[in-house]
């Protein structure tokens, strides 16, 4: 069996807590310093200090002196497979449009729609096979990703057979999220109950059916879909076994944190119009807020309250939200960056909400999001680096210099 030693690592990072963090435990990060890691196998095998090396045969060594081991990043919001850029949208808001204006025109998420009914399955496989390589690089070990850029019948099971392919091909820990409820079809314009009809009626029964999804997800905003269309495709949802992760409150205060919490949301997610009333309403829940900075950068929306939300106690998780419209990026240490830039995050806190906080955002605490014992062996070493503030200070450099995934080198 594979037997992997990281010796005389600066500091194990995340390292033997098992648990989400909230509000001022955010601040703490355990990092065993001078310490070593062994891999058997696919796991996370044993853990030390350099004071009592290891000593046993291993079937190879990496020396970390000066690095940093990390637990891979959990990107628990994704859009990754899709047809095609949109960077014509992009110089449409340079010059003045707005991400809603442009949807209002067709465009946006219907746009990626057109294009993936028009792509075969294998091509769409492809392209996401290679950015899920690209994330891996950035140090992404678990990715969620959704449909919804099929809004049709037979797209949306195409890009959730997709999803099924890469979960079954991938190195990554990955799970599916069904967005049907991502923008309403310009078909069904004057019939908009008709859509939730397809959707409750028949998709989400088939694919729970099929195993297709482990999420159910709505854009429950201004524009988007209602808190009563949400409610009654979540309520099915949660009938058939897909546990809701929603996008809420991007746009405006839709009510989509609300209902999101009614129905036991893992997760609700965007939150930039998050006030007062939908803190409380989350302090009382088991739902992760999940913010999204790189969506907030590329749509020059504000940000996320995410001082606001830590301060009254609330746990935080980061993702990237990739995807070609509102966020072309899945470079989670950028967006580590952007948290401690323009929402006030402490280094310690944004990467707690990278690793702990997403891993549960996506179902996967027990297997993801710390160095612990028995965990899938999905980490990194970093280059040399001086402190773990380095990570979200140096934004843009690429400090991963190696990637461990089910316990090989990748
Ligand atoms: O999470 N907000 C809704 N959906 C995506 C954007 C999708 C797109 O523009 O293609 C998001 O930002
Ligand atoms: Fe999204």
């Amino acid at each position: 069996m594979n037997r992997i030693l990281i010796q005389h690592a600066k500091g194990i990072v995340q390292h033997g807590r098992s648990h989400i963090v909230r509000g001022s435990e955010m601040k703490q990060l355990p990092v065993l310093e001078n310490a070593w890691v062994l891999i058997e196998g696919d796991r996370i095998a044993e853990t030390g200090s350099m004071d009592e090396p290891f000593h046993h045969p291993v079937t190879d060594v990496i020396d970390a002196e000066g690095k940093y081991v990390f637990p891979s990043w959990c990107d628990s919001h994704t859009h990754l497979v899709f047809a095609g850029s949109r960077e014509s949208e992009f110089v449409d808001r340079i010059h003045g449009l707005t991400y809603e204006e442009i949807a209002k025109r067709g465009g946006g998420i219907l746009n990626s729609a057109l294009r993936l009914q028009d792509t075969d399955e294998s091509a769409l496989f492809d392209a996401a096979l290679e950015r899920l390589e690209e994330v891996k690089r950035s140090g992404t070990g678990a990715i969620e990703i959704k449909s919804g850029y099929g809004l049709s019948f037979d797209a949306e099971l195409k890009m959730l057979r997709v999803i099924r392919r890469l979960k079954e091909q991938s190195e990554l820990i990955i799970r599916a999220t069904f967005l049907g409820a991502h923008a309403l079809p310009i078909a069904y314009r004057e019939n908009r109950s008709a859509y939730v009809d397809l959707l409750v009626n028949d998709l989400i029964p088939l694919i729970a059916d099929q195993g297709l999804a482990d999420f159910n997800d709505v854009f429950c905003d201004r524009g988007f879909f209602t808190v009563e269309e949400t409610d009654r495709i979540l309520e099915v949802g949660n009938r058939y076994g897909l546990r809701p992760k929603i996008h809420a409150n991007e746009l405006d205060f839709s009510g989509g944190i609300q209902v999101g919490v009614k129905h036991n949301a893992l997760s609700v997610d965007h939150l930039e119009c998050t006030g007062e009333a939908e803190i409380a309403c989350l302090q009382s829940s088991e739902t992760m807020p999940t913010l999204l900075p790189g969506t907030a950068f590329f749509l020059k929306l504000h940000y996320p309250p995410a001082r606001k939300m830590i301060d009254a106690g609330l746990p935080v998780a980061l993702a990237s939200d990739y995807n070609p419209g509102s966020c072309p990026s899945g470079k989670m240490p950028f967006v580590l960056s952007l948290a401690c830039l323009y929402m006030g995050m402490s280094p310690e806190e944004a990467i707690n909400a990278a690793t702990l906080n997403s891993a549960y955002a996506m179902g996967v605490l027990g297997e993801a999001g710390s160095i612990q014992t028995g965990k899938v062996a999905n980490l990194f070493i970093t280059k040399p680096m001086q402190s773990l503030a380095y990570m979200p200070y140096a934004f843009g450099s690429d400090l991963i210099e190696t990637v461990i995934l089910n316990g090989k080198r990748i």
